[in-house]
């Protein structure tokens, strides 16, 4: 067969870094090892039943058969500036401060591309959600990682980056609660964040794909919260963690007028709209019964009490999460975060991401989700504890 070389663009994404654990995984189920996999973030609850039952009625309604208004539906965008107004306290204007987005991971990658011209530098937390990497390579534009350590409770520290890459910097890509470290972000810091994108007019994009999930009693922050936040900037927001709806495509980006219409021109070359029946779906678990996303937090909350106490009590110290549905944990001396992933798959059966996946500064930890019962993250612990290397 011919071979029809891939292009300038596709050589420029970054490389799968996860491929070659979930092949690897995928070796050990075909040979029956009953793997526990707390590797991936792929929700495991379903969609609640009312939104799963208004996609059922609104699936035989003709007009949803034709094409999908661009931009999508009206009542989608009121239903966001609904939520947001109900959620958060925040005033947004359906049809100029709201796009459509076919998941979160689409308006990620499109961003850049709307925003950037080559060369232009682009600010990402590492370690990261690897999904901001693949739009910056498509906009040939330049990363610029900001460490997020420990010390520093995962947050960046502004006066540690260089004024001229300051002044080249154009969008900044920031997530909490985080994926990968389970930390949340103060109000303080979303005010230092404005400060800021004002003064160097950087555009900010916050990924607020955990937005529901906190713990202890706190309800994570919104960017827009912050005085002065849509004058800077962006929030991404997916129905996929929240509503447990992934399979379902369908978030949405609320904020600065001039950046959202700019994602609206460039998915108008690029789509329709969503399915008129997921969007009716989605105006529902916005504005609907929220009974629904109380009761997944206070599940992954307890899952979180699981897990972290009994690897305590084993030995392995480890930091609770305050918020998304991933512990970050550092991994014992002597191993890398590979090494471990490896060491946990071959002796115990468990799938973790190995931290280095998410970025130089993943280095040294593991990132464990939160999305398997209880049981089996006893069992999980159980497994671990019967490794020589915790033996006390
Ligand atoms: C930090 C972060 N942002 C965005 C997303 C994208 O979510 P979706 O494309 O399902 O909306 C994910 C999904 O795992 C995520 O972890």
């Amino acid at each position: 067969m011919k071979q029809f070389p891939r292009s300038d663009l596709l050589n420029r994404l970054p490389k799968q870094f996860f491929a070659s654990l979930v092949k690897k995984a995928g070796q050990y189920i075909e040979k029956g090892f009953d793997v526990i996999n707390l590797g991936q973030g792929n929700p495991d609850q379903p969609t609640p039943d009312h939104i799963v039952s208004k996609l059922q009625e609104a699936a035989t309604n003709p007009i949803n058969h034709k094409y999908s208004p661009f931009q999508g539906f009206g009542y989608l965008k009121q239903a966001v500036a609904d939520f947001y107004q109900r959620e958060y306290g925040v005033k947004i204007h359906p049809e100029k401060e709201v796009a459509i987005l076919f998941g979160g991971k689409a308006g990620l990658v499109e961003l850049p591309q709307c925003l950037l011209n080559p060369g232009d530098n682009v600010l990402v937390p590492d370690p990261g959600y690897p999904d901001y990497w693949s739009g910056v390579a498509m906009a040939k534009a330049e990363m610029v990682t900001m460490p997020l350590k420990e010390e520093n409770q995962f947050l960046p520290k502004y006066d540690e980056i260089a004024d001229d890459v300051l002044e080249k910097a154009k969008l900044m890509f920031l997530n909490y609660p985080n994926n990968p470290t389970g930390v949340i972000a103060t109000p303080d810091f979303f005010a230092e964040t404005v400060e800021l994108a004002e003064k160097y007019d950087i555009c900010i994009v916050h990924d607020f794909a955990y937005g529901a999930i906190g713990f202890d009693g706190v309800k994570p922050t919104s960017f827009l919260q912050t005085k002065g936040a849509k004058e800077v900037g962006i929030e991404i927001y997916t129905l996929s963690k929240t509503y447990n709806m992934a399979g379902w495509r369908v978030a949405f980006a609320v904020g600065n007028e001039s950046v959202i219409s700019s994602l609206e021109l460039l998915q108008d070359h690029l789509y329709v709209s969503l399915f008129g029946a997921v969007q009716e779906a989605a105006a529902m678990a916005l504005t609907g019964p929220q009974d629904c996303v109380r009761e997944l937090n206070q599940m992954y909350e307890r899952r979180r009490n699981v897990l972290i106490e009994g690897l305590r009590s084993i030995g392995w110290n480890v930091t609770a999460p305050k918020g998304s549905f991933f512990a970050w944990l550092k991994v014992p001396q002597g191993f890398t975060s590979e090494e471990f992933a490896n060491f946990l798959l071959e002796k115990a059966h468990i799938i973790v991401a190995p931290g280095i996946g998410f970025g130089t500064y993943g280095e040294g930890y593991v990132r464990v989700g939160l999305l398997s019962s209880e049981e089996r993250l006893k069992e999980a612990v159980r497994r671990i504890s019967s490794l020589e290397i915790f033996k006390k």
